[in-house]
């Protein structure tokens, strides 16, 4: 069964409400007014008989029947009274009246006499008084007469009736009017409700009312739904943010596969040459020149790998912002006329013709020579990879904007898609993902150049007409106000010390990785004592006088930080040059090395030349006496 509506149990409570209250005040009303009408009424028949036994004393008194019928009949005036007997003292008949109509058989002619006072006879008043002439009682007066209470509380009744209907209608249509202004914005309320529920809609809104404290309903109700509504559009954004951070997570995952796979795909490359010449070497009977050329390609290959590594850790170093720059007064003509000097090789066997406009003045920027030297390094190697042999590569630097310097790389080559122009700056995105790319890199020299520019405060941008229309990278560098080469940078840079003659311990547990080191260090005119584990290098160090001693880290006996400890701590020993050569190239690594007391940490592979330069840069005249300062 339906539950009654609260306008329907309003309604009920406020009708029956008015009418006990009517009905109530009805039923008193009527009884009191019965009361005084039946009063009124035997009062009024009383005055009239009296008046009339006056009237019809004589004739008692005189036995004059006749006058005293005739004094009844002045009662046919009445139409209330309907009969009237007068009897003598005797109780014996003397006169009547009946009205017209009137039941004659009903009236008391015959003895006893009826009971004195007023009484009421169905519907009608009977009264009976005595009549007295001089004291003396002469005979007994009855009047009946009809009792008009009945009709009049019948008339009274029917309008009470009409008052109760009409106030009834009243009430209904005023409690209906009040019911409304409660119940309708209640049950706007609850329809906006069912249609948010329905809807999923939280910007519906209860529409206002004029009664006070419904008002503060409605207002409450539409507050909560603001508040739903600004949670439900703040879930909606964080659902959207978190959908963003799934996309862009899928994004990188398979940027990262991608990557992973580019990856193998570019170690395996030099590493199936390298494997090849190792074949050739291990020929026995192969010619000087066979094995000449199996050692040039393992050499090639070999930068490769280490380039390839080398620009990831960059990358890396540059992103979590560990790679710090040596900046100095440089100048920028030179690192271009040094970057073109590399990449002419490649240009030659590519069949590209290499148009170099770098003025021979030169350019002073404040930077890191050997970053710069990256930067343009990575877009000559783009030029000359992305240009078809027969093609052409431009290198110029020219002032631009004020405080800047340009320089603008172009060739002829594929060039790039508009849509592709700010992508390809990004880690790991390359323009041609096909296999037909051939071998093509891993996408992460741009990035770095990038990167590396910006750390010099400078900007990086490419311009193409599209596919087949060639590019032009273009870098811009601020120029320092009026900073010049200094005088000593100039000689050092002229003059570059030599290791020759320097005594220098290699420790390493790595026989061949020692072995090679000590030919190649030797063949620069250093003196080099090798060995192979911790204990025997401090051994070594104690027993003879050393500039520099070239220490692995991970060494049985003794590890290559404690050795370096030891030999800070000793006084035959304090002064030498520590170089940290390990696989570790981690930055905590390097701040363990420095904590250890290592003046230098290389990461394997590590070229000879970059050693020996090392050991030349470690002082002139201090290293001469064997005393690093
Ligand atoms: N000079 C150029 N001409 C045409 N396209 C170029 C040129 N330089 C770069 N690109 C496009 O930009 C992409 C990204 O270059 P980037 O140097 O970052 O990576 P890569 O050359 O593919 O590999 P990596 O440099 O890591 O060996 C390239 O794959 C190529 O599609
Ligand atoms: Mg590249």
């Amino acid at each position: 069964m339906k539950a009654p509506t609260l306008h329907a149990r309003l309604t009920r409570a406020s009708v029956l409400t008015t009418l006990v209250a009517l009905a109530l005040n009805a039923t008193l009303t009527l009884g009191y007014e019965l009361q005084r009408f039946r009063h009124d009424a035997v009062e009024d028949l009383h005055t009239q008989e009296i008046i009339l036994a006056r009237a019809v004393t004589p004739s008692l008194v005189f036995n004059d029947p006749a006058a005293a019928e005739q004094q009844l009949s002045s009662l046919a005036e009445k139409q209330q009274v309907r009969a009237a007997v007068l009897f003598t003292a005797a109780g014996i008949p003397f006169a009547h009246y009946a009205a017209e109509g009137a039941d004659t058989a009903r009236l008391p002619l015959r003895n006893p006499l009826p009971r004195l006072g007023s009484r009421s006879a169905g519907e009608d008043l009977e009264l009976a008084y005595d009549v007295y002439h001089d004291g003396e009682r002469v005979g007994t007066l009855y009047l009946r007469a009809r009792d008009e209470v009945w009709r009049r509380l019948a008339g009274y009744a029917a309008i009470q009736a009409l008052v109760m209907a009409a106030s009834l209608a009243l009430a209904v249509v005023v409690f209906g009017r009040i019911q409304a202004r409660i119940t309708r914005p209640i049950a706007r309320v609850a329809a906006v409700a069912q249609q948010v529920v329905e809807r999923r809609d939280w910007r519906l809104r209860a529409p206002a009312t004029d009664s006070r404290e419904i008002a503060v309903l409605v207002e409450a109700f539409n507050r909560m739904l603001g508040e739903m509504e600004s949670n439900a559009e703040r879930l909606g954004l964080e659902v959207e943010v978190r959908q963003q951070a799934e996309e862009g997570l899928r994004m990188a995952n398979r940027r990262k596969d991608e990557f992973l796979a580019t990856l193998a795909h570019e170690i395996r490359n030099p590493l199936a040459p390298m494997v090849n010449a190792v074949s050739l070497l291990r020929l026995p009977d192969g010619s000087p020149a066979l094995r000449e050329r199996a050692v040039g390609i393992l050499d090639r290959q070999l930068r490769h790998v280490v380039r390839l590594i080398d620009d990831l850790l960059d990358v890396s170093r540059i992103t979590t912002g560990k790679l710090s720059l040596h900046m100095e007064n440089v100048d920028l003509h030179a690192v271009l006329r040094a970057a073109v000097e590399l990449i002419e090789p490649v240009a030659r066997d590519r069949r590209l013709q290499l148009e170099s406009a770098v003025p021979a003045e030169p350019c002073p920027v404040v930077g890191d020579a050997a970053r710069l030297l990256q930067v343009f390094s990575n877009l000559l190697t783009n030029a000359c990879r992305y240009t078809p042999a027969g093609g052409r590569i431009g290198v110029r630097a020219r002032p631009a904007a004020a405080g800047l310097v340009a320089v603008d790389i172009d060739d002829t080559g594929v060039g790039v898609d508009p849509s592709m122009q700010e992508r390809i700056f990004e880690l790991f995105e390359q323009g041609d993902k096909s296999l037909e790319r051939g071998n093509t890199g891993l996408g992460i020299g741009l990035t770095l150049a990038r990167q590396l520019v910006r750390l010099h405060g400078g900007t990086i941008a490419v311009a193409s007409r599209g596919r087949g229309h060639g590019s032009t990278f273009t870098v811009e560098l601020p120029i320092p106000d009026g900073v010049p080469l200094t005088d000593s940078e100039r000689a050092a840079a002229a003059a570059p010390g030599s290791a020759a003659g320097r005594r220098v311990l290699v420790a390493d547990d790595n026989v061949d990785f020692a072995a090679s080191l000590q030919a190649a260090l030797e063949s620069a005119g250093v003196e080099v004592t090798t060995v192979h584990d911790g204990r025997a290098a401090l051994e070594a160090a104690l027993a003879q006088r050393f500039d520099a001693a070239i220490l692995d880290i991970g060494m049985p006996g003794m590890n290559g930080y404690d050795l370096a400890r030891r030999l800070r701590a000793q006084p035959a020993t304090v002064h030498m040059a520590l170089f940290a050569v390990s696989g570790w190239g981690q930055a905590s690594d390097r701040e363990l090395a420095g904590a250890a007391g290592f003046d230098r940490h290389f990461v394997k592979p590590v070229a000879p030349g970059v050693l020996i330069e090392a050991l030349a840069a470690i002082g002139g005249t201090a290293s001469q006496e064997g005393v690093i300062g």
